[in-house]
């Protein structure tokens, strides 16, 4: 099939990507003509296992192809995808007007019946609004549905995911449609579950609010151990093996960032109060996820009298491991806080270095290499759990330390062997 892709950003190129890969033609727009650039030349504008080189081998074998323009893009198309951004305001509602502008260049360029894909994140009742914008741009009379298709794709493991996904979705009130989208999306192999459009929409919002509120959760668990005498880790594995709770998303730590739960905890909540529903439990999930942020700078106040000439080093930047993305990731937070105190900040991550350098606009010590940014330090603090630290000589830390206070934001080390080695250390939800 031929299929259009507008928007190349996380969503929109692993979906383009994956769909070349699996033999369908496509062609991704961007209006951004240096990422278009670059992306014809095989180069991922983001960092993302397995992507580039699935997009420099699609490319070649001309199954892949990156373009500015919409009207040279669309023609012949039977599915187009909008996977433009849906980034959050100022009072945590989402932002739709690249959605928008998306829906009017198609409705200006469409030319034959088409299955219009609404992929981005978007808030209940989307569709039908950009069904409607399309409508009203159309140059000519033709016909085209519109379907929800959320994507459940972990940044990192996007490839991966995409290939082994638990379901696709389709919301959509059309058969043709959803023969259509059937169709291409038969080589996966994957069970599909086909709702409503409303209902597609809001399976998107759930489950991700529903994951968050699962860390929270066992973060506020990790609180109460700290304070009982218990150990989170043993809890989470005893609760995970309640098939019915089952044992992923149980990890406590210094909370939850991303391009992702944030906004959408945030736009659902919105949804919540557009429709005057005040959502309890998820307003508490956000408000759990600030409070735990703060538990790192919490543990220092308690241990640190002075923070003149204080040095501290950050094992980690991106929200995640296997990924660069630093958007709302905890180490932001954690970092600027720091900073206001005065602290020297030094700082190593495998692959975001460059990222959160871009965003901060103070003085940090990025490091090559985690041992330089423990170097000298008072304290350390692990915020991102990179298999790359897991693997560290805990003994040249402590020796490069100059006194030897390690947060575990992660808990990626044992609590005993941690202190046996003269760790003065505070793990998450562990009872020291
Ligand atoms: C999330 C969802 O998992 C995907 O299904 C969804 O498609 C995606 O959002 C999206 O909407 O695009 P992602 O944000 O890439 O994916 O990352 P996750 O692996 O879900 O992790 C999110 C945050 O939760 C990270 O900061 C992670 O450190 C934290 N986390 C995760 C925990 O603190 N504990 C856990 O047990 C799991």
């Amino acid at each position: 099939m031929k299929v259009t892709v507008v928007g190349t950003g996380y969503v929109g190129l692993v979906t383009g990507a994956c769909l070349a890969e699996i033999g369908h033609h496509v062609i991704c727009v961007d209006q951004d003509e240096m990422k278009i650039e670059k992306l014809k030349r095989g180069i991922s504008p983001i960092y993302e296992a397995y992507l580039e080189d699935m997009i420099f081998r699609n490319i070649q074998e001309q199954r892949l192809s990156f373009s500015i323009d919409m009207e040279a893009a669309m023609p012949g198309s039977q599915v187009v995808f909008i996977a433009v951004g849906t980034p959050s305001l100022e009072d945590g509602d989402v932002d739709l007007s690249q959605v928008e502008k998306a829906a009017r260049e198609i409705g200006k360029h469409l030319s034959a019946y088409t299955v219009i894909v609404s992929k981005s994140t978007v808030p209940v009742g989307s569709c039908r609004r950009i069904a409607q914008i399309i409508k009203k741009n159309l140059i000519k009379e033709v016909s085209f549905d519109v379907v929800s298709n959320p994507e459940f794709l972990r940044e990192g493991t996007a490839i991966y995911d995409t290939f082994h996904g638990d379901r696709i979705v389709f919301g959509s009130r059309s058969k043709k449609a959803v023969d259509i989208l059937t169709e291409l999306y038969k080589p996966l192999h994957q069970k599909i579950l086909v709702t409503d459009p409303e209902s597609a929409e809001l399976i998107k919002y759930a489950s991700n609010a529903f994951l968050a509120t699962k860390i929270s959760f066992i973060n506020e668990m990790a609180n109460l151990c700290e304070k009982t005498g218990g150990d989170i880790q043993a809890v989470a594995e005893g609760m995970g093996m309640d098939q019915r709770i089952g044992n992923k998303f149980l990890q406590a730590g210094i909370g939850f960032g991303g391009a992702c739960f944030p906004k959408d905890v945030s736009g659902l909540l919105k949804t919540g109060e557009k429709y005057g529903y005040d959502f309890k439990i998820i307003r508490q999930t956000l408000a759990v996820n600030s409070t735990q942020k703060q538990k790192p700078l919490e543990i220092l106040e308690k241990i640190i009298e002075d923070w003149k000439d204080i040095k501290i080093g950050i094992l980690g930047l991106a929200f995640k491991p296997g990924t660069d993305d630093v958007r709302e990731a905890p180490a932001l937070y954690i970092i600027k806080e720091l900073y206001g105190r005065g602290v020297h900040v030094k700082a190593y991550d495998p692959v975001a270095n460059d990222n959160m350098q871009s965003v901060l606009s103070f003085p940090v010590t990025y490091c090559n290499n985690p041992y330089d940014a423990v170097s000298d330090c008072d304290a350390v603090i692990l915020v991102t759990e990179w298999q790359e630290f897991k693997e560290l000589s805990l003994r040249k830390i402590r020796r490069l330390m100059k006194r030897k206070i390690f947060i575990d934001g992660r808990n990626v080390f044992a609590s005993e062997s941690m202190k046996k080695k003269g760790f003065d250390y505070y793990p998450i939800g562990i009872c020291c």
